[in-house]
């Protein structure tokens, strides 16, 4: 990958002088100069997802100037080195291969590491008989009934990706019923217990480096409650699976080796729901739905590789990202669903954005002094039309929004309008926040300004894109997370950052046990600054 400053290309300076014209355009003016704009600024998935990006603040120059950026980033060499699986980890040293668990028979694929691929086909018919033998009740737990509740202990991507999925699919699902057990609450798991019947309960301990302290720690009071019940420390095999890179801390544990799947290096964390860390998903909706799940994300991936950029998805999405985080400076995001089952997915977003791009640091080892990750959030429609969308429409700030929206719904409930009038508000958020209602220029006479008026006017011009998906299946949701895994590589690689690490998140981590142990002495702390030291002395007073 090339370590380009991107402030310094000449793309980027064209872009500037570019942005001091188009900052003053109204995307209703666009429309006016435009009237193929929709044409011209839509791309259709498949026939399966539409994504319409004409409501941004952009032009046809504005995307010709963009693609020249990417262009100068050398982005097209950046995707084929992690396709063919070069080590652009770099501050990890490792490759970045969640591209290989979806594509093990697709011909454009071009990774040639056979032990790779064998290794995954190896993994992807463990998960199949494991699971199939768990849905058909041909498991049994220790005292001779098949397994009802599926538990997930993880965190982060060994958390998020399941969980957001599993809901997602909710309408696929069969007759498990799935738990998560992600922060280091005990509320959690006194609420878990309320639900489940351990001896009907499968425990599933997804960690990468089986080393992270929530996962452990829940993971360990769970053993202990169920040795509670089965005594027998032999009676573990029929209950727990470990899912880590970390084999031998898995069977210290006490997991069986053959309940044991292996988490590669090359796969990200927050990458890693195509992986062995899906199993809770293939337990939930069955392995031929995972794996139309791999199919979707597949085809995005083929489309990702192959399309050129003026007509590439994720690639032209990541540019108008960057076109509003560093040269209209919007700090942020939103990501808006109308659809409940996708509740959890700007939260599954959250990491895979964040985590990935929140770097201040380029990979020429300098300080930025350019914008990197954005910061992503949302809701779901239309709950949060009732909360801060008012800010949305009227307030100072820029945020711009992708709302997605399946046409489908699943739960018609008796004849009622429900979806309809759940889309009827997409369609017109999506053009309020565009067009606005008037311009403040109208409002020079008095007779309107003491009618009040003035304070109903929304101005618009705030930038959303649309996908529009015909339903949330497998296929397509599979399309969805594989594109918005692409868009956030394409910002990392223009932005000259190395986005799959998480030092900071590794800081923090270290930290917190260091203060454990502080916690649980009997002295007066003063190892940390005087802030942190009155806090923890005060707890300490009143624990
Ligand atoms: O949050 C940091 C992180 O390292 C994530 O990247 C990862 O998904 C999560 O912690 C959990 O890590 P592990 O799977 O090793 O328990």
């Amino acid at each position: 990958m090339k370590n380009t400053n991107p402030k310094n290309t000449v793309s980027w300076k064209n872009l500037f002088k570019h942005y001091k014209k188009v900052k003053k355009y109204h995307i209703k003016d666009l429309f006016l100069k435009d009237i193929n704009r929709f044409k011209n600024f839509s791309l259709c998935f498949k026939k399966k997802i539409l994504i319409d990006f004409s409501k941004n603040r952009i032009t046809q120059n504005t995307i010709k100037k963009l693609l020249s950026l990417a262009n100068e980033m050398d982005l097209k060499n950046a995707i084929r080195s992690m396709y063919f699986g070069k080590k652009i980890n770099k501050t990890e040293n490792r490759a970045v291969l969640h591209v290989a668990l979806r594509n093990l028979k697709s011909n454009f694929y071009v990774l040639k590491n056979l032990k790779i691929k064998f290794s995954i086909k190896k993994m992807l018919k463990k998960i199949k008989i494991f699971s199939e033998s768990i849905i058909n009740k041909k498991w049994l737990g220790y005292t001779g009934k098949y397994i009802t509740d599926i538990v997930n202990i993880g965190i982060g991507g060994s958390h998020l990706g399941p969980l957001m999925v599993s809901k997602a699919l909710t309408p696929f699902k069969n007759r498990l019923k799935l738990h998560f057990l992600s922060n280091i609450d005990g509320t959690n798991i006194k609420e878990l217990l309320k639900k489940v019947k351990i001896d009907q309960t499968l425990f599933i301990i997804c960690s990468k480096t089986f080393t992270t302290q929530e996962t452990l720690t829940n993971a360990k009071i769970i053993k202990k409650i169920f040795l509670k019940h089965a005594i027998l420390k032999k009676n573990m095999k029929y209950h727990f699976i470990g899912i880590s890179e970390n084999e031998k801390k898995v069977l210290k544990f006490g997991i069986e080796k053959k309940n044991f799947f292996k988490l590669w290096n090359w796969v990200g964390g927050r990458y890693s729901l195509w992986s062995a860390a899906g199993l809770s998903i293939v337990l939930s909706i069955g392995f031929k739905n995972f794996l139309l799940l791999l199919k979707g994300a597949s085809d995005m991936d083929k489309h990702f590789l192959k399309t050129p950029f003026k007509k590439n998805i994720p690639v032209l999405l990541a540019l108008i990202s960057i076109w509003y985080n560093n040269f209209f400076k919007s700090e942020t995001e939103a990501v808006i669903v109308y659809d409940e089952y996708l509740s959890h997915f700007y939260e599954y977003l959250q990491q895979s954005s964040m985590e990935s791009n929140g770097k201040n640091i380029d990979r020429n080892m300098n300080l930025v002094n350019w914008q990197t990750g954005s910061i992503i959030w949302g809701s779901t429609g239309t709950n949060c039309q009732h909360s801060f969308f008012q800010l949305l429409h009227q307030g100072t700030k820029l945020i711009p929004c992708d709302f997605i929206v399946p046409i489908k719904t699943y739960n018609s409930v008796f004849n009622s309008d429900h979806h309809l009038k759940l889309l009827s508000n997409f369609f017109a958020q999506t053009k309020a926040l565009s067009f606005g209602n008037n311009n403040i220029k109208n409002f020079k006479n008095k007779k309107e300004v003491n009618s009040n008026k003035i304070f109903k006017n929304c101005f618009g011009n705030q930038p959303n894109n649309s996908f529009l998906i015909t339903e949330i299946n497998p296929y397509n949701l599979g399309s969805l997370i594989a594109l918005y895994e692409h868009k956030i590589f394409c910002q990392g690689v223009i932005l000259n950052i190395f986005s799959f690490d998480q030092w900071g998140v590794e800081y923090g981590k270290k930290i917190s046990v260091e203060i454990l142990k502080v916690l649980k002495n009997k002295y007066k702390c003063k190892n940390y600054d005087n802030s942190t030291n009155s806090l923890i002395n005060f707890f300490k007073k009143f624990k």
